[in-house]
């Protein structure tokens, strides 16, 4: 992990308390300068293969242009643009400029050299024009021989592209200590045995240390801030197991439907596309055990061991621990809202799920016996992430029922988003002459407590750990692997008639089978946003 994240002086003279400035805008109006949250990164020419796409322009872009403004990026820092659309570099530089109407003059003066090369990720001219501009790149951009591949295209072509700069000789670390790393975007195989072949694939071009499976739940400070509660922290760890907890719930809901990509969800559904990756890796670092140090392969070494420990399920088993559902028309926040199966390039019939409720099991000394509910879905009524740790009662309630009939168990809240924070909720005496107990809220608010600290976003973040080297927030192979592992029976019994699919309305919690399968375990699903309120926590609008 860096050591040190705050490395970079402010270059603006005028800088505010935070190292942030304001700096004349294009349009007349005052600019933001971001402040110095990472450290300064070395030259490098970045290729982004799938240049053209969506991700590039919603996120990979937008990301570098705060990384420029914030002084992180080096004069030698250029984007050579891959993708087939025909672009000339002049259409390409544009298009890099729509997407990033926020940069500053840092950055628009660094995409002056970027270049794009129009062409196929099989054929050998795309590989020979990018050679010759990596070369130009190190001789008149200073780029140093340093090269950061990013795979953002439809992943049936990652290994294709992989292979291809292995044959043209772009992979190795070149003269002079320079490196060449890729970056992998998600889904990284779409079962065990595609994730397999992938990583073949890649080891074939790479080496597992220069390969960064991205996972950008992991560039989320609140999801890092799980280290640093667990493992800085000495009052959490003698609770953190079996005998304390009673039960550990993720949450992942989000308000938005499929949007523009109802393509790309029907390929996938909720268990590819959040919980093989995103709800693993919040599980791996809030369950697993304490690492021997920050080291990236001690960490991931300890996620690998948690992720070894989670039940993998039979078929029959697999279909009894699930609930998948699908969102009908229904209304988020007043206003209506179509079914999944109205949506564009969604089939009429599809059976696809946009709402999934698992309970896993650790098979492990610690978490034995600890029922693990995780659930995520789209079109539900709130945008919010949090993983909650809800503990036993207390072994002899001296209250009777009456006195203490509000009173839930004390529960553990690490709030990822987006009002990002961590709640204890615990019992107290509601002021007055009755001896009335309630559950109210213990709350540390990111917001409150570093005001004016503008952290980086997950991509900001991870793209300059790439650019540094640090792989400790990118998923190693095994992890995949593990994941899919665990994953792979529920596709499997979903496949087969009777798999289940239980329709509930865009704008409630999900279908009702998932209740029950809480309630077989004689508990209930939190509710993130009234349960918080119950209990004095902090009120959010919750926006999208
Ligand atoms: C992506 C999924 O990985 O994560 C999307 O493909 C989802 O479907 C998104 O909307 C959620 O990310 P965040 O950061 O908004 O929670």
């Amino acid at each position: 992990m860096s050591a040190d994240p705050i490395s970079v002086a402010a270059e603006d003279s005028a800088a505010g308390p935070d190292g942030s400035s304001e700096t004349p805008g294009a349009a007349g109006g005052k600019r933001r300068t971001l402040p110095p949250v990472l450290s300064k990164a070395p030259p490098v020419a970045m290729v982004i293969f799938g240049a053209s796409g969506d991700l590039t322009g919603r996120k990979i872009l937008p990301a570098l242009a705060r990384l420029a403004d914030r002084g992180v990026l080096d004069d030698g820092f250029t984007v050579i643009g891959v993708a087939r659309t025909e672009w000339t570099d002049d259409e390409f530089r544009t298009h890099v400029a729509e997407s990033t109407p926020e940069g500053g003059p840092k950055w628009t003066a660094l995409t002056e050299r970027f270049k794009y090369i129009a062409g196929e990720y099989d054929h050998p001219d795309t590989f020979d024009q990018l050679k010759t501009c990596l070369d130009e790149a190190d001789r008149l951009d200073g780029t140093d021989g340093n090269r950061l591949y990013y795979l953002a295209t439809i992943p049936s072509v990652f290994g294709l592209v992989a292979q291809a700069l292995a044959k043209h000789a772009c992979t190795g670390p070149g003269e002079g200590g320079s490196f060449a790393r890729v970056v992998v975007e998600k889904p990284f195989g779409r079962d065990l045995a595609s994730a397999l072949e992938l990583n073949d694939h890649m080891h074939a071009a790479f080496d597992e240390s220069q390969i960064y499976r991205i996972d950008h739940y992991m560039g989320k400070e609140t999801v890092q801030n799980v280290l640093a509660l667990r493992f800085a922290n000495a009052i959490f760890e003698p609770i953190w197991n079996r005998r304390y907890v009673d039960q550990v719930q993720v949450t992942v809901a989000e308000s938005l439907g499929v949007e523009h990509r109802g393509g790309f969800y029907e390929t996938a559904g909720a268990l590819r596309d959040i919980v093989q990756n995103h709800v693993m890796q919040v599980l791996a670092l809030t369950l697993m055990e304490s690492p021997t140090s920050t080291d990236a392969d001690r960490i991931r070494d300890e996620k690998v061991k948690l992720l070894q420990a989670i039940d993998i399920p039979t078929p029959d088993e697999a279909v009894d621990k699930s609930v998948r559902g699908q969102y009908t028309a229904g209304s988020i926040d007043g206003q209506p809202v179509l079914a999944y199966r109205q949506e564009d390039d969604v089939a009429p019939d599809s059976q696809t799920e946009t709402y999934l409720a698992l309970r896993l099991r650790v098979e492990n000394w610690r978490w034995a016996g600890v029922p693990i509910f995780v659930r995520t879905g789209k079109r539900l009524p709130a945008r919010v992430t949090e993983v909650a740790l809800t503990f036993r009662q207390v072994p002899f309630l001296l209250f009777d029922h009456r006195t203490s009939r509000d009173l839930r168990p004390n529960t553990l809240i690490l709030r990822i988003q987006p009002d990002e924070g961590i709640t204890l909720e615990f019992g107290a005496k509601v002021p007055g002459e009755r001896f009335h107990i309630r559950s109210v809220a213990m709350d540390f608010s990111y917001a409150e407590a570093f005001a004016g600290a503008e952290a980086a976003d997950g991509y900001e973040r991870l793209i300059h750990d790439a650019m540094v080297g640090d792989a400790t927030l990118f998923i190693r192979s095994d992890e995949v692997e593990q994941a899919w592992k665990i994953v792979d029976p529920y596709l499997q019994a979903w496949s087969e008639p009777g798999g289940g699919l239980h329709p509930y309305a865009a704008g409630t919690w999900g279908p009702h089978m998932a209740d029950l399968l809480v309630e077989r375990s004689g508990d209930e699903w939190r509710n993130p946003v009234i349960d918080l309120e119950m209990s004095g926590g902090r009120l959010t609008d919750f926006p999208q």
